[in-house]
């Protein structure tokens, strides 16, 4: 009775079905009522008392062994069942989670397109930069406070090397390896030593742009400006220039846009204005063109830069600067539409 027992054993461990039909079989053959396996049980009653325990074991495993593998045979047919559907083409598909784009990403690109569109292309510099590009080309007195550590993250001090405070440094590298006209837009990060809080961080992102030719003049800066303005925040946008001061632009400004959040009436982000400041501009200081290599008395220039949490801000009206680097979903997740 055991050779029996284990040649069914090793029977069943070879079972295959190729159809549902033949796995039904194969259950009626073994685990029925009249099948093998009841078979051996009656069988068992005839044995000596001394044999009992051991076949009584062997019977219990073999029809243990059976039902289990009758069982993974019919999963496998279920599954295979489902599997056939999934090439069944009229099925809806299943849904796959769209991925998003980071909202700093976004507004950059959109800054770039515009630009793109009057004629700039991009221009990308290093993030570790050395003082001749930050500040010194750029007309910044020894003493000026952004030379101080306060401001600068500083990497090295002989020769200067520090973390790029602004994207204008990205100007000067352009400028001095190219003739004019130059037409470059150039995004990047920059950094800063802030204190971290909802409304500063020590990195954030930049868009510079710089424009040198024959005759560029204030006029022409006006125009980009307000054509920026109005592709980027709406055709009812208003621009407005004040007067301000950076080393490498003569004369310089800022602009301020109608505040897009109350169109202009007054409200808690616009301080009750109805003016929002985005960004610095000015003619390019004469004496940054000539650091270059570029002759002052026949070309000029324009250039403007501004930050992209700023403008992203603006758009999305984000409370907390520190949520554009704390990579949570829940937040990230709010930009898939924009995409
Ligand atoms: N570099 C300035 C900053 O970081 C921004 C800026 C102002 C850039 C005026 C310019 C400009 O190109 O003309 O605050």
């Amino acid at each position: 009775m055991i050779e029996k027992i284990k040649a069914l054993l090793s029977e069943i461990e070879q079972l295959k079905a190729s159809s549902i039909e033949e796995l039904e079989a194969a259950r009626i053959k073994y685990l029925s009522k009249k099948g093998i396996i009841s078979a051996l049980m009656d069988d068992f009653r005839t044995v000596p008392v001394e044999q009992k325990r051991e076949l009584g074991m062997r019977v219990n495993e073999l029809k243990q062994k059976a039902t289990e593998k009758i069982q993974l045979l019919k999963e496998q047919f279920e599954h295979n069942g489902s599997s056939y559907t999934e090439t069944d083409l009229s099925r809806t598909a299943y849904p796959v989670p769209l991925g998003t784009r980071h909202p700093i990403s976004i507004v950059k690109e959109e800054i770039n397109d515009i630009f793109k569109r009057l004629g700039f292309s991009i221009a990308e510099g290093p993030e570790v930069e050395d003082d001749w590009h930050v500040f010194s080309s750029l007309n910044f007195a020894d003493d000026h406070p952004a030379r101080d550590m306060q401001d600068t993250f500083f990497i090295q001090s002989d020769p200067q090397i520090v973390l790029r405070t602004h994207t204008s440094s990205v100007q000067t590298r352009v400028m001095e390896k190219t003739k004019p006209p130059i037409r470059i837009i150039c995004p990047g990060r920059v950094y800063r030593n802030e204190a971290i809080s909802y409304r500063a961080h020590c990195f954030f992102h930049q868009v510079e742009a710089l424009y040198i030719d024959e005759d560029v003049s204030f006029a022409d800066l006006k125009q980009a400006l307000l054509f920026f303005a109005k592709e980027m925040f709406g055709e009812e946008t208003k621009i407005r220039l004040r007067p301000s001061y950076f080393p490498f632009t003569e004369p310089s400004a800022e602009m301020d846009i109608s505040c897009n959040i109350c169109g202009g009436k007054g409200c808690p982000f616009c301080k009750h204005t109805g003016w929002v400041e985005i960004l610095g501009c000015g003619m390019v200081d004469p004496n940054v063109l000539e650091n270059c290599g570029i002759d002052s008395n026949v070309y000029s220039g324009y250039a403007l830069g501004m930050g992209i949490e700023r403008i992203t801000n603006l758009k999305y009206q984000v409370k907390d600067l520190r949520m554009f680097s704390e990579n949570d979903l829940r937040f990230l997740e709010q930009f898939q539409s924009a995409n």
